[in-house]
């Protein structure tokens, strides 16, 4: 069972829409995949409410209580976890007997560059993760692949002390998809395609991690 952890110090960076997308891959690609949502805001649960009549539904469990891992089926095969901004690295290591890797979303600009490097730094320092037990990657995310801003965070990222596994660009395909309770896997335009190549090079990283 994979267990994958979205995380960031930020709010806005794209974890309830890493989480979800993540999430739907999996289920599109037959696994039977748990969301556990420990966002008091609860995006994640009311997603996963709006998947459940369609097809490759994701099943919803609230990461409110500490033992949300008892309410995991024994059949699943999959498990991301979303979490609230402002997540601090304390809280990150209550979390890390009980999965395999982190994803951390970074938009492009300097508050969210500024704002990441020091978690990082001491996600670090956490012993699972700095034993190799548990992996963390680093997702680039709403970038703008022709901008200066954009190129240059990346730029960034790539010094920060974990590898860049995903570079995701900003399209409204996300926010549409979302509110219906889908996600980019689920639809299979040439220009959706695209934006679904971005995401390779992560699931292939999340594989070699499970
Ligand atoms: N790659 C993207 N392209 C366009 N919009 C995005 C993208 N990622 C996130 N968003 C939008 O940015 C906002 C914040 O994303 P969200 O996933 O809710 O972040 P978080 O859970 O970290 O607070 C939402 O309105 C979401 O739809
Ligand atoms: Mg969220």
């Amino acid at each position: 069972m994979l267990k994958v952890l979205v995380a960031s110090s930020k709010g806005g960076a794209g974890k309830s829409t890493l989480a979800t997308n993540l999430a739907a891959y999996y289920a599109v690609d037959g696994k039977n995949t748990v969301l556990v949502d420990a966002d008091r805001q609860g995006s994640g649960l009311r997603w996963c409410e709006k998947r459940a009549p369609h097809a490759n539904a994701v099943l919803g469990v609230s990461g409110l209580r500490r033992d949300w891992d008892k309410h995991i089926p024994a059949d699943a095969q999959r498990v991301v976890i979303d979490t609230p901004a402002g997540i601090r690295p304390n809280e990150v290591e209550a979390y890390l007997e009980r999965i395999d890797a982190v994803l951390v979303p970074v938009l492009p600009s300097a508050i969210d560059l500024e704002a990441t490097a020091p978690f990082l730094s001491e996600l670090a320092e956490l012993g699972r993760i700095k034993r190799g037990k548990v992996a963390v990657g680093l997702v680039a995310n709403r970038l703008k692949p022709w901008t200066n801003a954009s190129q240059l965070a990346v730029e960034e990222i790539r010094q920060f002390p974990f590898p860049l596994v995903a570079e995701l660009r900003d399209t409204q395909g996300y926010v549409l998809a979302n509110a219906l309770g889908k996600s980019i896997f689920d639809y299979h335009s040439e220009l959706v395609r695209s934006h679904q190549e971005d995401w390779h090079k992560l699931l292939r990283w999340l594989k070699k991690h499970s």
